[in-house]
Parts: structure tokens; C-alpha cells; sequence
């Protein structure tokens, strides 16, 4: 089987950037998802992120998630539980504006560190943007331009925890669904796994290693390369021992921003076939992914190329 790609970064602005471009490329086109080391946020700094993140956890989320598994008789269920999963989460949300002092019981430290960790990822998902533009053809800052709208990407981050469930096999960590934004940053547990993504129609397992970020692919990067990159299918499985850590930051684009595929990446042969994906403004995309997200990804292209047919897209304001 093949490994799954993990790609250091230590020398991307060094003696080995054309084998690390190649890496990303290949890890681009190929698996949709790839994980990183040497990228340049301080493991110290992730220490911190992870010890704070896993007390907030024991503190404020875990008897929480007990009496809902409590109440919902989860903990007995017979058959697959097709409506739920197993998580523990809350957001935070960065940019365009960030909610951070408003999200309830957080302790003042971990607020204070969550921000910094998303100015920290942000600027790794831009520096990203940039290697999958110069891997794709695009001028620099091509992307960061389509995700910007009228007030910049927005940014996020979807904490959550996977306790440890007496019956993985019918209730899933996360079910299996792909990525609708742009962009994706996890910091994920470095001992309790649970990840997976479908490649060949294989679950393949996204290793913990320590210190590492994992990135995938969303929707939007899909439409804007035409299908050259690909989200993937990606699931939780929830372990029987241990809680999983996961922290994942999304990079997307604004919500007025327009998204259609660079006209330097439609070949003319996929324009014969009309086989181009479709053009939309990015929060008309978010609201049928938040009634679909885990049927197939095609039927949500389908749809917005449906809606395109009727509608003109006016001007985006940018002021
Ligand atoms: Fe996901």
C-alpha cells in the first residue's frame, strides 16, 4: 500500500524546495490530504495548545457529554446510529471578525492561546495557498484572492474531543463527509487515532505523529482547480480507550466571495465535455452543505450549477 505522504518543510526555502514542491503536488492530486512536519509553529507552543485544549475538556465538556450520552441511551444503542456522532465540539470563530471573549467558559489563558495558535495557522494556510498556486500555474496570491470577498477568507476552528465509545462500530466519531471550505489545518491527538480517509476505496488510517499539522483539501479548492485537487472523503472512528484530541482550522473563503474555477485550469477538452465546475457565491455553497454534509459531494455541485443556470451573478460590492 502506499505511505501516506508526510512532508517536512524544513527546507522549503532551501536546497530541497523542488522535491518538497513535488511532495505537495503529488499529495495534492493524489490523496487530497497530507501531513506536515517542521512547519514552523513552535512544539512548545503546541504543547501548550494541547495541555490547555485537554484540561478545557476534563473542566467543562466531558460531564457535559456524559449526560447527553445519558439521555439519548447511547451508551446501550443495538443498531447504527445513522443522525449522530460521537464528539464533543465547540467553534471559534477568527476572521473576518473574531468571537473569541464571547465564547462562554473558556479559562482567560486558553483564550488568549487559541488566539495566537490562529494567527499562526492562518499564516501557515496562506503560505500554503501560495505552494499549491505555484504548483497549479497561478500568480502568487491567486487563492488568497479568490477566498478574500468583501471582507477577507474567513477562518475558524472546530475544537473537538472523542471520548472513548463503548460501541464504535455503530455510532462513528465523525461520519464520513468532505470538507465544503477551503483549506484545512488539524492539530490532532498524537496517541489516540480515529482519522480516516477513503482512498481507492480503502479507509486508510491519517497517522498521530507528534507535533504535526494535517491538511486537507476542502470543496472550494476542488471547484477553483477544476478538479484537479480533490476534497476527500474523510471519517471519526471513536476508539474504545482513550479521548481523541482534534483541532481542526479552516481556512474559507468569505461569505460574498464568488467561486468558479481559474479559467488558466479548465482545459478545453473539459470544456467540450462539460465537465467545468460551477461559479457561486461561497455562503449559497454553506447552506445546502449544512443540509447534505454527509451525502456525496457531486449532487452539491449538481445543485449549484443548476441554480447558476438561473442567475446571473450580480457585482460583489467591495467596499
Ligand atoms: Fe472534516
Amino acid at each position: 500500500m502506499e505511505k501516506f505522504p508526510v512532508i517536512s518543510l524544513e527546507k522549503i526555502n532551501g536546497n530541497e524546495r523542488k522535491a518538497t514542491m513535488e511532495q505537495i503536488k503529488d499529495a495534492c492530486e493524489n490523496w487530497g490530504f497530507f501531513e506536515l512536519v517542521n512547519h514552523g509553529i513552535e512544539p512548545e507552543f503546541m504543547d501548550t495548545v494541547e495541555r490547555l485544549t485537554k484540561e478545557h475538556y476534563r473542566k467543562v465538556m466531558e460531564q457535559r457529554f456524559k449526560e447527553l450520552v445519558e439521555s439519548k441511551g447511547l451508551e446501550a444503542v443495538q443498531t447504527e446510529v445513522s443522525d449522530m456522532d460521537w464528539e464533543s465540539t465547540f467553534h471559534l470563530r477568527h476572521l473576518p471578525v473574531s468571537n473569541i471573549s464571547e465564547v462562554p467558559d473558556l479559562h482567560d489563558d486558553y483564550r488568549k492561546v487559541m488566539k495566537e495558535f490562529a494567527l499562526k495557522l492562518e499564516k501557515l494556510a496562506e503560505e500554503l495557498l501560495d505552494l499549491l498556486c505555484e504548483n497549479l500555474g497561478l500568480e502568487k496570491g491567486y487563492l488568497k484572492n479568490a477566498f478574500y470577498g468583501s471582507r477577507g477568507p474567513t477562518f475558524g476552528t472546530k475544537v473537538s474531543n472523542y471520548p472513548p465509545c463503548p460501541k464504535p462500530d455503530l455510532i462513528k466519531g465523525l461520519r464520513a463527509h468532505t470538507d465544503a471550505g477551503g483549506i484545512i489545518l488539524l492539530f490532532q491527538d498524537d496517541k489516540v487515532s480515529g482519522l480516516q480517509l477513503l482512498k481507492d476505496g480503502q479507509w486508510i488510517d491519517v497517522p498521530p505523529m507528534r507535533h504535526s499539522i494535517v491538511v486537507n483539501i476542502g470543496d472550494q479548492l476542488e471547484v477553483i482547480t477544476n478538479g484537479k485537487y480533490k476534497s476527500v472523503l474523510h471519517r471519526v472512528i471513536a476508539q474504545t480507550d482513550g479521548t481523541r484530541m482534534s483541532i481542526a482550522s479552516f481556512y474559507n473563503p468569505g461569505s460574498d466571495a464568488v467561486i468558479y474555477p481559474a479559467p488558466t485550469l479548465v482545459e478545453k477538452e473539459a470544456e467540450e465535455k462539460n465537465q467545468v465546475y460551477p461559479k457561486f457565491v461561497f455562503e449559497d455553497y454553506m447552506k445546502l452543505y449544512t443540509t447534505v454534509k454527509f451525502q456525496p459531494k457531486e449532487p452539491r455541485f449538481e445543485a449549484m450549477k443548476a441554480v447558476e443556470a438561473n442567475v446571473v451573478l450580480g457585482p460583489i460590492a467591495t467596499a
